[in-house]
């Protein structure tokens, strides 16, 4: 039988209402949540769920963490925003503290992930016309097969998924596909010399946690320094403790030539992105050539130095190392042939389900809803677990046990 849901008429109003005046731009999980903390969520009926989605690994620091909240309120009352017609008294202080904690000498601060992304496509244009000689208007970004990197025209220009595409052209040019996980083509895509970067997710997450092979990254940053191309790396969903480092990068002790991040570097209180590259590349963009009105606004760059100083105290990347290979293991151990692969690094996972009986993906998720723990499908046939890394080893042996129950009881 086909997993149906119990939906409250609280939690349909609600439903009902971003139907008739919401975009329909996603398929939610017919939940509707009010509360967080922690590890957990609740619904408008007062149901406690595990959140094994953290808002796509935005809230790796938990819901509404107490340091951030704080922050939030804090620093709200006193000064949000000012643009960057002036100067503010926090601002410097953020730079200062996150090009340390990441070892680059300058940060251009943003406030989305896909903004963080276009901020790196152009400066490594920039940087290919300025420094490297490449002929203007000629510059191409070399992006992988199955890529995500936000919504914008000139990412989804680059995108391989049709949905992303579809009736969105004319699209961007300047960009070379190749497959992931595949340094042959790499090398080949490298002997164009109006190469300037070569933009790359560690392990792409949207298309369903790919892990690419060992030393990837290592041997993709190399060839790029070879050939004069920027290794860019898009580190929104990877970075920040995720895989059990905080940089995916740092597990093949991999420094990109430009990092970009987002998502939990505000522990999902405020929209913080950041670029992040040394002076010879960052300063290739002068005054007025980029920006953003909310960029580097004191709010979110207060709010960013509370949540990294979560991540670093709570120690967030051991944690997530630590119980990703516990969450891995029980997965493996459940006898179900409704589970044909498991894989992840740190808390960043996926599992594949094999469609059976008309039980898919998405039937799995709305049972395992109805048994107290969130996730959702991407791709048709595959779950992502990506639990707050605040989480403890009590409650990943709790959810396994969630996650074996539901597969079991189909
Ligand atoms: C790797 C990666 N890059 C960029 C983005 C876009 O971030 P945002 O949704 O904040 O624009 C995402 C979002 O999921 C992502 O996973």
């Amino acid at each position: 039988m086909v997993a149906e849901m119990n939906i409250s008429a609280k939690s349909q109003h609600s439903i009902d209402l971003e139907d008739k005046y919401g975009a329909h731009n996603y398929h939610p999980l017919p939940v509707v949540l009010e509360k967080g903390e922690g590890v957990f969520v609740w619904d408008v009926d007062g149901k406690r769920y595990y959140d094994f989605l953290s808002a796509y690994s935005a809230v790796n620091q938990g819901h509404c963490h107490p340091k951030i909240t704080k922050t939030l309120i804090e620093q709200s009352q006193k000064l949000a925003l000012t643009s960057r017609a002036f100067h503010n008294n926090v601002l410097g202080e953020y730079e200062k503290f996150i090009t340390s904690l990441f070892g680059f000498d300058k940060v251009l601060p943003m406030n989305t992930g896909a903004e963080g992304v276009e901020t790196a496509l152009k400066l490594a244009r920039k940087w290919g016309y300025e420094k490297k000689g490449v002929t203007e208007n000629s510059a191409k970004i070399i992006v992988c097969e199955g890529n995500f990197h936000g919504r914008t025209i000139s990412i989804v220009s680059a995108s391989t998924d049709p949905d992303a595409k579809q009736n969105f052209g004319p699209f961007t040019p300047g960009y070379i596909t190749i497959p992931y996980n595949d340094t042959t083509a790499l090398s080949e895509a490298l002997k164009d010399n109006t190469v300037v970067g070569f933009l790359v997710e560690p392990i792409q997450g949207e298309a369903g946690v790919f892990v690419p092979n060992d030393g990837y990254l290592k041997t993709c940053a190399e060839m790029c320094k070879q050939a004069n191309v920027l290794f860019i790396a898009d580190e929104v969903q990877t970075g920040i403790a995720r895989t059990g480092k905080m940089l995916a990068c740092d597990h093949e002790n991999v420094k990109p030539d430009i990092l970009i991040l987002g998502k939990a570097l505000s522990g999902g209180m405020y929209p913080v992105s950041a670029v992040f590259a040394n002076d010879e590349i960052m300063l290739c963009i002068k005054p007025g050539q980029h920006g953003s009105t909310y960029g580097g606004n004191p709010l979110g760059c207060k709010i960013a130095i509370s949540a990294m100083e979560v991540v670093v105290d709570e120690k967030l990347a051991e944690n997530a190392q630590l119980l990703g290979d516990l969450l891995r293991s029980e997965l493996r151990n459940i006898k179900s042939d409704r589970i044909t692969t498991v894989r992840g690094k740190g808390l960043l996972n996926a599992i594949i389900i094999k469609e059976k009986d008309g039980i898919t993906a998405w039937e799995v998720c709305l049972r395992l809803a109805e048994n107290g723990l969130l996730a959702k499908p991407t791709h048709g046939d595959i779950i992502r677990f990506a639990p707050p890394l605040v989480i403890t080893k009590e409650q990943i042996l709790e959810c396994a046990a969630i996650i074996k129950n539901t597969i079991l009881s189909f």
